[in-house]
């Protein structure tokens, strides 16, 4: 079986949930403590052996390409000033892997974002990394995730257990469990009611996915929110063929919502080898008075 090295990262969406913020800056380039949330996915998928990442940008998201290329002033000032080590750091992010970038050119939903890549991908599995989850882990979730599809042969789902409040507000997944963390999926439902919900395990920021997707794209109408929905695309091919869902483990931070950006400050925050320490004795005394 082929292996997987290229990854698709959406990252065009408009970020309601973080306005007015988003009007400025694009959600996916907001910081975790020195880091851009983009960064994150990036090195999550280099990580786990992509080479060829194509991220998904839109109107306004300029940004997210300039960081991942060379700035020649930095450059040219970093190298007078003898600060060559920097230098090479930073444009190191750019060499991280081969980036490239493609304008979805009306945000149409995240089914629309992906069959916007399929050119890119062609006739080969690849990963998507939707571009406003971030996951901290030991073992990189895109690596999680091929793994079981590389065993199994199917499009794998990394999914997390959430709360019967966040369900209704995610998709459900219908789930037999095969072997330790790996489940069998035939079903699954975005956005259910609560009588139809499957179960509480929802779909987190990654999936694995065959070309087969994008023959299903093709045909998918507009779904919950009036948007292109990869959900119901990926039912389509869990009904059809089968599919897999991994429940990796992993920190997970929806920074696509204002809670989840502070909470991934806090934890990373304390994690940061440079503000770890200050950062704990702060949060300790902040604490007396709450
Ligand atoms: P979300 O649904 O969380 O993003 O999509 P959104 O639409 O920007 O969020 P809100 O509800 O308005 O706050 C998950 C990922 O898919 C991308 C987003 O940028 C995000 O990273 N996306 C979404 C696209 O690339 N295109 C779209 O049309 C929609």
């Amino acid at each position: 079986m082929k292996k997987i090295t290229k990854a698709v990262i959406p990252a065009a969406g408009l970020g309601t949930r973080m306005l007015p913020v988003a009007k400025g800056i694009p959600k996916e380039m907001l910081p975790i403590v020195d880091k851009p949330c983009m960064q994150y996915l990036v090195e999550e998928a280099v990580a786990s052996g992509i080479t060829d990442i194509l991220i998904i940008t839109g109107r306004g998201k300029e940004a997210i390409e300039d960081y991942f290329d060379y700035n020649l002033e930095y450059n040219t000032k970093l190298m007078a000033s003898g600060k060559e080590h920097l230098m090479r750091e930073l444009n190191a992010i750019a060499d991280m892997a081969n980036i490239t970038f493609l304008r979805q050119k009306e945000a149409k939903g995240l089914g629309h974002a992906v069959y916007c890549a399929k050119s890119f991908v062609g006739d080969e599995p690849f990963a998507v990394l939707y571009g406003d989850d971030v996951i901290v882990s030991e073992t990189p979730v895109v690596k999680q995730l091929t793994d079981l599809y590389h065993k199994y042969g199917l499009g794998v789902a990394g999914v997390k257990a959430v709360t019967p409040q966040q369900i209704v507000k995610y998709c459900s997944l219908k789930v037999e469990p095969i072997e330790g963390n790996a489940y069998r999926v035939d079903d699954m439902i975005e956005k259910p009611s609560p009588d139809k919900i499957f179960s509480l395990f929802s779909i987190l920021g990654r999936v694995v996915l065959p070309p087969e997707i994008f023959d299903i794209l093709e045909h998918t109408p507009r779904g919950a929110g009036n948007e292109i929905q990869l959900t119901d695309a990926m039912r389509e091919l869990a009904v059809t063929k089968g599919m897999v869902a991994c429940d990796f483990v992993g920190k997970r931070y929806d920074i696509g919502s204002k809670l989840g950006l502070l909470m991934a400050n806090v934890e990373q925050g304390l994690a940061h080898p440079e503000t770890g320490e200050a950062f704990r004795a702060y949060l300790k005394e902040l604490a007396l008075d709450l």
